[in-house]
């Protein structure tokens, strides 16, 4: 969803105020962006990429190959980037697709939230284009808690989230269909800033994605090591770190931003 800019201004105008009682109504009438990231057609094998909103790893591969992906990941505790306070926010998900198929992306995974020193958290699934769905209370979510995400696609256009919370024992999962059919090409575990300008974005800390899987049409595993890596860079400033161990890919928050190279 575009954000129209008189939507912006009043979400803008709104933060300084929002109030913790707000913040139910202020997510969901932010709608995540959950766009498609601005795809590079081609990689260098040496360096991360960088991007203005997702950091983390994504694996390229022709049409039709991934069936399933998934992680887990410790809930980070999030805070107000240096020197700012009010709402900021990040997201840690892992999908099918949005990276080089910009058709639909199938994916779930949770926000974080920190507003006045007071934390929040909203899991949630979305098959872009359509809206994310927010999980709110039907799964809560903490500081610490270990989230296991995973999507699967049935075929281009039906597909399941799961998502546990392994501290709490709490699942969502459901059946999705949509009429904007995956590629089924690209895997991803990321760290997003959404929400565009409306949203500035949060020192989460660090994502370590664990156990990071995709399965193949054809009955493969492949994983990080196939993977091409991305930083967050705005305004010249790179704001993440991103390093793979294994089949572990951690992604940090770089405060004052020196987290990599051009
Ligand atoms: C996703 O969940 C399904 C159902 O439990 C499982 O068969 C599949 O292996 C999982 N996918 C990955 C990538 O681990």
């Amino acid at each position: 969803m575009r954000l129209s800019t008189v939507l912006i201004s009043s979400l803008v105008a709104g933060s300084v105020l929002a109030a913790p009682s707000n913040l139910k109504r202020r997510e969901s009438r932010i709608a995540r962006r959950g766009s498609p990231r601005q795809h590079a057609s081609q990689h260098d094998d040496t360096a991360p990429e960088n991007n203005p909103t997702w950091a983390g790893a994504v694996i390229n591969a022709p049409q039709g190959t991934f069936t399933s992906v998934s992680a887990s990941f410790t809930v980070p505790a999030p805070q107000e980037p240096a020197g700012l306070t009010g709402f900021h926010a990040a997201s840690a998900w892992v999908g099918i697709d949005g990276d080089s198929c910009q058709n639909a992306i199938l994916q779930t995974g949770a926000d974080f939230h920190i507003n006045g020193g007071r934390m929040s958290y909203n899991a949630w699934y979305e098959w872009w284009p359509a809206d994310s769905v927010y999980l709110g209370s039907a799964l809560p979510v903490s500081a610490g808690d270990v989230l296991y995400l995973n999507v699967t696609a049935f075929s281009p256009t039906r597909g399941v989230f799961t998502i546990t919370n392994t501290n709490t024992g709490a699942t969502s999962t459901k059946k999705l269909a949509s009429k904007h059919a995956l590629c089924m090409q690209d895997a991803d575990w990321i760290v997003e800033d959404y929400g565009d300008t409306a949203v500035p974005f949060a020192n989460f800390g660090d994502v370590v994605f664990t156990g990071a899987t995709a399965l193949t049409a054809d009955g493969g595993v492949q994983g990080l090591a196939e993977a091409y890596l991305m930083n967050i860079e705005q305004n010249d400033v790179v704001l993440t770190s991103v390093a793979v161990d294994g089949d572990s890919l951690t992604v940090s928050y770089v405060d004052g931003g020196d987290g990599g190279d051009e």
